[in-house]
């Protein structure tokens, strides 16, 4: 028997286990997955979720859960979490009253983490990348998707892809990565940008498809990234490549990004701020889920809005992300992303919520295995000193992870 105190921190059990006392909110779709049960028994086989068998082995492990609240493990599906260097310069430049896209222009921005992360090697890039992950993980973070982007060679995006995937050497958590070549245009291919995503195409998406070392592409939709002629180009050499695509778009203006990624079944469209109501219609008429990064709305003291009444009416699955990167959202707990997209963005704690477990599963083309507590789903579960779901919104910078199960193995806080 493992109590519940943290007395059994080296349990780890692949095999089978018995969570008792469960205070669950499931997270299915409908009112039903928000409500939190009465206390029950999870069980767990071989990293997934079972229904509990008639019959348990004697000596069948016992979690005692303690009446705490048990959700799924909490999925951040937008994160830049590996890269070298801090930008803290470019905040203060920021606050002396250069904008963002200036500071793009000159030559700062993301163009600067890409000089110090050529610079660094994977193993570094690891050491990096682990107090932003743990910061992450104390937020209940069981999933986190990595993209690539400030490499910009074959050798340095592979370098960070295979960083990020290295990640799950070092703690519990599930690594989802997706290349984002297309994130800025290195400093090589100035005024040359056909040229760089020709490169993507017939090198780095290629070898990055058959080294398996991302499961989807991104690209960077912008004026200050690329035009929807080269993100078409992208999505379609990756889809070729049996890649799921995905975009950053309508961040800073409406390209119409959001709409190519959704024509082009892109699993998420992300940030979305300057999104009209044709990019809405769009995004109605697919399975192309909205991921809203409010971090980067804050941080960018942006007043533009997404469109967050129209996606509400349209039915669209809304996911929210921390976007940690050292430029537009320093910000590494996703609980402090669901508090934002609440007061910020107008969103109920219930629909911030489905934002990190059941959409932002989906938006990871995870939907049918992770972001529900349901039979058949991966055992991912975090376990929280939580009274009712809404706190996860309400109060910030307070301790009340206990423990998460990562793939049916229990790790304490
Ligand atoms: O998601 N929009 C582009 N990419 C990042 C910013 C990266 C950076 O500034 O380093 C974002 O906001
Ligand atoms: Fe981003």
């Amino acid at each position: 028997m493992i109590d519940g105190n943290g007395n059994s921190t080296s349990y780890s059990q692949k095999q089978e286990l018995l969570l008792t006392n469960a205070r669950i909110v499931t997270m299915v779709s409908g009112s039903q997955g928000y409500l939190v049960s009465q206390p029950t028994d999870l069980y767990v086989k071989a990293g997934k979720l079972h229904a509990l068998p008639n019959q348990l082995p004697a000596d069948t492990p016992i979690y005692d859960c303690k009446y705490k609240l048990v959700t799924p493990g909490f999925i951040d599906c937008h994160t830049h979490l590996v890269y070298a260097g801090n930008r803290a310069n470019e905040f203060e430049m920021r606050l002396n009253g250069m904008p963002y896209s200036e500071i793009a222009r000159q030559g700062g921005g993301i163009l600067a983490t890409v000089k110090a992360t050529r610079a660094a090697t994977q193993n570094e890039l690891v050491e990096y990348a682990l107090p932003r992950l743990d910061g992450l993980i104390r937020s209940g973070v069981t999933t986190v998707e990595i993209k690539s982007g400030y490499g910009l060679t074959l050798k340095d995006e592979i370098k960070m892809l295979r960083a990020a995937k290295a990640l799950q050497d070092r703690r519990k958590v599930n690594v989802v990565t997706t290349l984002l070549a297309a994130h800025a245009v290195p400093p090589e291919y100035q005024g040359k940008s056909d040229d760089y995503i020709r490169l993507i195409c017939e090198e780095i998406i290629p070898m990055v498809a058959e080294e398996r070392l991302a499961s989807s592409v991104d690209v960077f939709c912008e004026s200050i990234g690329f035009n929807l002629q080269q993100t078409e180009k992208v999505f379609i050499t990756a889809k070729q490549y049996g890649l799921n695509v995905k975009g950053h778009t309508e961040q800073l203006s409406n390209l119409g990004g959001t709409a190519l990624t959704a024509k082009y079944k892109g699993l998420s469209a992300d940030h979305i701020e300057y999104l009209d109501g044709e990019g809405v219609s769009a995004l109605a008429n697919s399975d192309t889920v909205a991921t809203l990064l409010p971090g980067a709305f804050y941080f960018l003291k942006e007043t533009q809005l997404p469109p967050i009444k129209l996606l509400r009416q349209r039915k669209i699955p809304m996911a929210i992300a921390t976007d940690v990167n050292p430029g537009t959202s320093p910000f590494s707990d996703l609980t402090m992303m669901m508090n934002m997209s609440c007061t910020l963005f107008g969103l109920t704690p219930e629909e911030a919520l489905r934002g990190v477990t059941c959409h932002a599963a989906k938006a990871l083309g995870l939907a049918k295995v992770k972001g529900q507590i349901q039979h058949g789903f991966d055992a991912d579960l975090a376990i929280w000193d939580v009274e009712h779901p809404a706190d996860f919104s309400y109060q910030q910078g307070i301790a009340r992870l206990t423990a998460r199960v990562v793939n049916g193995e229990v790790e304490h806080v």
